[in-house]
């Protein structure tokens, strides 16, 4: 894979302030002689709003399955929130809430049931149920859905739920696979609003998604694999730096012209706005140029970095 030597991997971090809660060293998921995560290296700040960004088959869900305790690595060291997955599964269980891209079957079951099942599997007492559900349902604005069969709700209100479910036993770590999968623009609006309070909560969250300007804006750092194996992470504009790639900014004239020009960053642009604007231009408009991440995940994912 030589054509992604200009994207090695940074070294990690030296260790500075609170160490990170998730981390991954070498982390290696073989199935056969397929490798579907390959010697990954990942540090998640507590705190952070994580993407996992890749395209189908890039060992996202695998990667997510070992750090939640359901698959077994075939190498590698990985620690969540002061655990080991697969040594201490029980631990970590305890405080990571998990989201699987992939929508349980339910039955004949209401919402609230379906919330009791899990408060029992958690063995929360009895009398905290009430309560928590109201401030779940509410957080996930399914509270009108409350009597509700889980099977009469649509897809992005399933998945609400689901994200209701995963943090019953209010974890300090979520690791939610795909929840923008099969939302409507309102539904991920919604999403990103969510992910913005449980910054706010001070939860770290690791969400994966191939949906890349959504991440964009809600990330505070992405790692972006492709293969099992880590092209570039960090946070989104030290990767974009890192590139050399700047930023697009596209501006429209009266009269209809439009000229395109590249910027470093917001200090940049603003000098831009403001040379454009003394030069006695009439703007009409003046935006980024795209989805930047967008822009650089497929120019990494196909190899072809300037
Ligand atoms: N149980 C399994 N047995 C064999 N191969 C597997 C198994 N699970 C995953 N793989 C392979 O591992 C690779 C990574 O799969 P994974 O599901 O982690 O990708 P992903 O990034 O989540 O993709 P997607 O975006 O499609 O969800 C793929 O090549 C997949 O076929
Ligand atoms: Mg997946």
């Amino acid at each position: 894979m030589s054509e992604h030597q200009l994207l090695e991997p940074e070294p990690a971090p030296a260790p500075e302030g609170p160490p990170p809660v998730i981390t991954c060293r070498g982390l290696t998921k073989r199935y056969g002689s397929l490798f579907a995560v390959r010697d990954l290296d990942l540090d998640v700040p507590r705190g952070a709003t994580f993407g996992l960004i890749g395209p189908n088959g890039a060992g996202k869900t695998t990667t997510m399955s070992v750090l939640a305790s359901l698959l077994k690595p075939t190498a590698g060291e990985v620690q969540v929130a002061g655990a080991d997955p697969a040594r201490d599964p029980g631990a970590v269980r305890r405080r990571v809430g998990y989201m699987p891209d992939v929508l349980g079957v339910y039955d004949a079951t209401t919402v609230e049931e379906y919330l009791q099942f899990f408060a029992g599997a958690y063995r929360l007492p009895r009398k905290t149920w009430p309560a928590l559900f109201d401030g779940l349902l509410e957080l996930v604005d399914l509270t009108a859905k409350r009597d509700a069969q889980v099977n009469s709700l649509s897809r992005g209100m399933k998945q609400r739920l689901s994200l209701a479910r995963a943090l019953v036993h209010d974890p300090e770590v979520l690791i939610l696979d795909e929840p923008a999968s099969g939302l409507d623009p309102r539904a991920r609006i919604d999403l990103r609003t969510l992910l913005l309070t449980l910054r706010e909560m001070g939860k770290t969250v690791l969400i994966s998604s191939h949906i890349l300007p959504e991440l964009q804006e809600v990330c505070t750092d992405v790692a972006i694999i492709e293969a099992g194996r880590l092209l570039a992470s960090g946070p989104p504009r030290t990767i974009l730096e890192r590139l050399g790639r700047g930023r697009r900014v596209l501006v429209r004239l009266a009269g209809g012209e439009e000229r395109t020009f590249t910027v470093a960053d917001d200090v940049e642009q603003a000098r831009l706005l403001r040379e454009l604007l003394a030069e006695g231009l009439e703007i009409i408009e003046f935006r980024q140029d795209g989805g930047d991440l967008e822009d650089l995940f497929l120019s990494i994912t196909k190899g072809v970095v300037q």
